[in-house]
């Protein structure tokens, strides 16, 4: 078999997607029309001329007004079933959700529509698809810990339906250790961690993210490469990079695919796996990342079976139902 009919078929795991980067434009414009919410686009056509970007900020600022349209549980329900839709159709079999409260909280939605309606779809999704598919709250890191406290609080009664914590949005300037007390309070809570880190920030971001918020993943971590110490820790440590080809295009992180750090990662022994970010905005779902890094990298079978097999290892499942995977 090719390689691109195997990345196809193969079970798969997906551990860095925010559910609200899978808000397709048709579907925003479908929940904006029956929330009577003005957007500030007269067509689909139009939304997608705007996924232009330069880099981290100029997306987030579209995706936080995209968000914007989602008020009620059913909203959450539909957004996140067309992902699970994707699942389906691409083989992933277990993905790790990252869903951002303090955006819908912010705007007055309740914590409880946001995560009923996303826990809705995750056991239909189960039921009908034989998904399995944890969460991950991601604290937004340009707004203060004092805010992100009150989001740990909030997530409290809904504990069982959280598996670990991250941290995402505008990382220059914003580094871990502005949330180290949040974090350590959350793990005593008895969630796991993980962080964006190295993305645009440097390779210090990503200690910082591992001895001061002690991750168990790291979201991105392109940056690591840039330190020889870093990278030996990494490797030595079997710490996981959730690695995103397509995002880093299209933010910039990355020139051109075939300029792509990931296959000097393997090489170098890094834990790395494939994953699409927030593939409504930036070109494609899982199996588009895997085959445009394929073909861009010319990656061999070995190391795609790699790819995949890190994908179950380094997820949050328990070590019996790895061994299923792997
Ligand atoms: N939120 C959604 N996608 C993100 C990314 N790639 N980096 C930081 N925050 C994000
Ligand atoms: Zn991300």
């Amino acid at each position: 078999m090719d390689i691109i009919s195997y990345i196809k078929k193969v079970p798969k795991a997906e551990l860095h997607l925010h559910i609200e980067g899978t808000f397709e434009p048709e579907l925003m414009f479908e929940i904006a029309q029956r929330n009577e919410v003005k957007i500030p686009y007269n067509s689909v056509e139009e939304v997608k001329k705007a996924y232009q970007f330069n880099c981290l900020q100029d997306f987030l600022d579209i995706y936080y007004a995209g968000a914007s349209v989602l008020l009620y549980e059913q909203d959450f329900y539909d957004l996140t079933m067309a992902y699970f839709k994707h699942c389906a159709e691409e083989n992933v079999v277990h993905t790790e959700i990252m869903f951002d409260p303090q955006t819908h909280t912010k705007r007055g939605v309740s914590f409880e529509t946001v995560i009923s309606g996303i826990k809705r779809a995750q056991d239909d999704a189960e039921k009908n698809f034989g998904i399995t598919s944890y969460l991950i709250m991601s604290y937004l890191r340009h707004l203060s810990e004092e805010d992100a406290f009150e989001t740990l609080e909030q997530s409290l009664s809904y504990k069982h339906l959280i598996k670990a914590v991250g941290l995402d949005s505008s990382e220059k300037g914003n580094p871990p250790s502005k949330f180290q007390k949040v974090f350590a309070a959350s793990v005593k809570e008895g969630y796991k961690i993980v962080a964006h880190a190295g993305e645009e920030g440097p390779a210090e971001y990503v200690w910082e993210a591992l001895d001061l918020l002690k991750i168990d993943r790291i979201d991105h971590g392109n940056n690591s490469l840039t330190d020889e110490k870093l990278v030996n820790y990494l490797v030595e440590n079997k710490m996981a990079l959730t690695v995103c080809p397509l995002s880093n295009t299209a933010l910039r992180v990355v020139d051109d695919l075939k300029q792509h750090p990931i296959k000097k990662m393997l090489d170098l022994g890094i834990k790395a796996t494939v994953n699409s970010d927030d593939p409504a905005y930036f070109g494609g779902y899982i199996t588009q990342n895997y085959t445009e890094i394929i073909e861009a990298l010319n990656l061999s079978l070995e190391e795609v079976k790699t790819l995949v097999s890190n994908s179950f290892e380094y997820s949050f499942l328990d070590e019996e139902t790895k061994k299923k995977y792997l």
